[in-house]
């Protein structure tokens, strides 16, 4: 019955450390996903059950492995945490301040990923490369985005300071600030807060397959003008 006792005793004590550290040094964070989770109820469930926030924590740890030189120990503990909470982020990967990854499963972020302030990503992003090139090829995510569900950024470009990225889009090219990015590949919608009329806005369209289409379709023209 004591051993029994004591063993309770030692979780408890150990539940409260936990809180206790997390509250202490992932404060802007827990309060960043009590902003933008409007399903968040308190603080506590956020410290508890948040996968996201655990990702983050168990990141920061390997960050600081990684940071030394001490890469497989850096590489353990982030698939330790692959293996927790369903999301990978890889220790070299640098990552500011209130970052909350909503939801969290399947989300990726690759080892040269740059991620600002104030960033959400929703589960199943992907911040990934588009090949086996060495340096930098994981893209850079400035302050303040949004990254829908599902949605995959792939390469070494820069999405601008408060954009959204689309559930489900699929971005390889650079991102302006203040744009709303939808479709595959994707192609802004909106910047500035003004609408973008894609058929009109040719400095704007991303998507290769819509211009390939328009000039088939012109070469179809000028060939039927020629035969008939
Ligand atoms: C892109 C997004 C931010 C909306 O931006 P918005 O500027 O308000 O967009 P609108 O609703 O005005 O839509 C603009 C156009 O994009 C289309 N669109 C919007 N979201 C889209 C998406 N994810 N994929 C493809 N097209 C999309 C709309 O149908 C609309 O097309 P239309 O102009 O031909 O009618 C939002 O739709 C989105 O995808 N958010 C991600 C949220 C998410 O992942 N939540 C997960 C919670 S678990």
């Amino acid at each position: 019955m004591v051993y029994v006792t004591v063993i309770i005793l030692a979780f408890v004590v150990l539940f409260a450390v936990k809180v206790s550290l997390i509250s202490l040094f992932f404060y802007a964070d827990v309060r960043a996903a009590q902003k933008r989770d409007p399903a968040a109820k308190s603080f506590l469930e956020i410290i508890l059950l948040y996968q996201g926030l655990h990702a983050l924590v168990y990141y920061r740890i390997a960050h600081i492995f990684y940071s030394m030189h001490m890469f497989f120990a850096a590489r353990a503990i982030s698939q330790a945490a692959r293996l927790f909470t369903g999301i990978e982020i890889h220790p070299g990967a640098k990552i500011g301040r209130r970052f909350f990854i909503d939801h969290g499963m399947g989300v990726v972020i690759g080892e040269t990923a740059i991620i600002g302030d104030d960033v959400l990503l929703y589960q199943g992003v992907t911040l990934g490369g588009t090949g086996v090139v060495k340096g930098k090829r994981h893209p850079t995510i400035e302050d303040n985005v949004v990254v829908g569900a599902g949605a995959k950024v792939l390469g070494s470009i820069t999405i601008g300071e408060n954009s959204y990225i689309g559930a489900n889009a699929v971005v390889i090219k650079d991102v302006p600030a203040n744009s709303t990015v939808v479709g595959v590949p994707g192609r802004i919608t909106k910047q500035d807060g003004k609408k973008i009329d894609i058929s009109l806005d040719h400095a704007h369209i991303l998507d290769p397959i819509k211009q390939n289409m328009e000039e088939i379709e012109s070469r179809i023209d000028k060939l039927e003008r020629k035969t008939g």
